[in-house]
């Protein structure tokens, strides 16, 4: 059968070795590196053992909470010191679960997830249903089947200050002392809010008892230690020397975040790729950090309302349209007034858009400047774009909302409302 060209343009592409990566995998998010990939975290893995390390006897492990910044290892380091403990128990029989609370938001929800993990049901012969049982019922299968098949569980809450209350924390940290199972549990409970531990209430502290790790950022060296271990991602040769230094120096810039690093790491390979080049350059990573800026931004963006997007767009159509560096309060008005009408809007009082404003250079979107004019004059506030800020980014990313004119009525009660 002939084939037609279209066919063999792809087929040829397919037949191709990629030309950048060896083992993409290595660099990408959902990816767990092995231990010897785990680099710059000897003291928190020691710690977090230690505190585990009761268990592989048989007896209860201490409850610990990790807390930091993100990207800092601690999901990573949990996971891997709890893989560690199950492997290293000898006769003790030890489970280990893994439970994202952010999914698994609600209290019966991680329950179900935790018992279902654990169960092995042609050993105990107890079925638990993902959806449908009381929170009561599950407890009660979970307790029974802990009885049956193990002698110590380690039980990690990953973002665990996103259940609302800590009934989880109480329920299970309690349950040996009030008689629901004699299986030891170990808690590690994670959160990148670190006010998040120290707002625990009394009672569930005292219940848990909890350590308390904190888990630093990552420095330059560091970032460029855990970058270096995934090298073998890429195909000999391919990354110029400078690159990994760059990307870790980019993410330690930030605040040390290992999970940015490696982004700007795996998508500077991927712009090469697109580039039809076979070596990655410094320049995919400055094309690479800027994505990553812009995405950012984005993100940042997408959660104002919509009349703080108007006022920005003002500020950087002021930019755009004149060559002054700063704006009065005036300028500011009379440009979003403008957008307004454009958009279907309707406008705020000029004491609004003045909050608006305030409120933005506290996100370090814009940055203030106040001007004492004397007794006469008062006080003026002239506003620009923070200058870390790329202004075509930045316009393009607040002009660019569908909700401009419809969603007009709800921006107002959440505006109102949000500060
Ligand atoms: N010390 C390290 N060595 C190797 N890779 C690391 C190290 N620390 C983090 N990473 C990698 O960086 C990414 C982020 O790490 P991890 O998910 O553990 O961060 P986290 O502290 O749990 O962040 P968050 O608070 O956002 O959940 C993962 O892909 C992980 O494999
Ligand atoms: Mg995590």
């Amino acid at each position: 059968m002939e084939k037609d060209g279209s066919q063999d343009i792809a087929a040829e592409i397919f037949a191709q070795e990629d030309p950048i990566f060896r083992n993409k995998s290595l660099v990408e998010v959902e990816h767990v590196p092995s231990p010897e990939r785990i680099v710059g975290r000897d003291d928190e893995i020691r710690a977090l053992s230690t505190e585990l390390r009761s268990a592989v006897n048989g007896d209860s492990p201490e409850n610990v909470i990790l807390y930091g910044e993100t990207g800092t290892g601690k999901s990573l380091v949990a996971k891997h010191v709890a893989k560690a403990a199950k492997s290293n128990a000898g006769d003790v029989r030890i489970g280990t679960v893994y439970v994202d609370c952010s999914t698994d938001d609600t209290e019966t929800q991680a329950i179900s997830s935790i018992a279902r993990t654990l169960n092995d049901e042609a050993v105990t012969d107890i079925r638990v249903p993902e959806t449908g049982l009381a929170k009561a019922a599950y407890y009660t299968r979970l307790y029974a089947i802990l009885d049956q098949q193990y002698d110590v569980v380690i039980i990690i809450l990953d973002e665990a200050d996103m259940h609302p209350d800590d009934q989880i924390l109480m329920s299970l940290s309690r349950a040996v002392e009030t008689g629901k199972t004699d299986c030891r549990i170990g808690l590690i409970a994670i959160s990148n809010k670190v006010r998040w531990a120290e707002d625990l209430n009394d009672r569930v502290k005292s219940s848990l008892q909890p350590r308390e790790l904190n888990f630093h950022s990552y420095d330059a060296n560091q970032l460029r230690a855990i970058l270096s271990h995934r090298r073998d991602a890429f195909r000999e040769g391919v990354l110029s020397d400078d690159v990994v230094p760059l990307c870790a120096a980019y993410a330690a810039q930030d605040h040390g975040d290992a999970r940015q690093a490696i982004d700007v790491l795996r998508n500077a390979g991927m712009l090469a790729q697109r580039d039809g080049s076979n070596v990655v350059t410094r320049d995919h990573v400055e094309d690479a950090k800027m994505e990553a800026e812009k995405d950012r931004f984005r993100d940042l963006i997408g959660g104002l309302t919509v009349q703080k997007k108007l006022v920005l767009s003002a500020v950087t159509a002021l930019h755009k349209g004149t060559d002054d560096d700063e704006f009065s309060m005036a300028q500011i008005i009379e440009t979003y007034t403008q957008l307004c009408e454009a958009t279907g809007t309707s406008t705020r009082s000029d004491r609004r858009v003045r909050d608006f404003v305030r409120r933005l250079a506290f996100l370090d979107i814009l940055e203030l400047r106040k001007q004492n004019l004397g007794r006469a004059g008062g006080i003026t506030i002239y506003a620009r774009l923070q200058p870390d800020h790329d202004l075509d980014i930045v316009h393009q990313t607040a002009m660019d909302d569908e909700q401009f004119v419809v969603a007009d009525s709800d921006a107002e009660n959440a505006s109102l409302d949000s500060f």
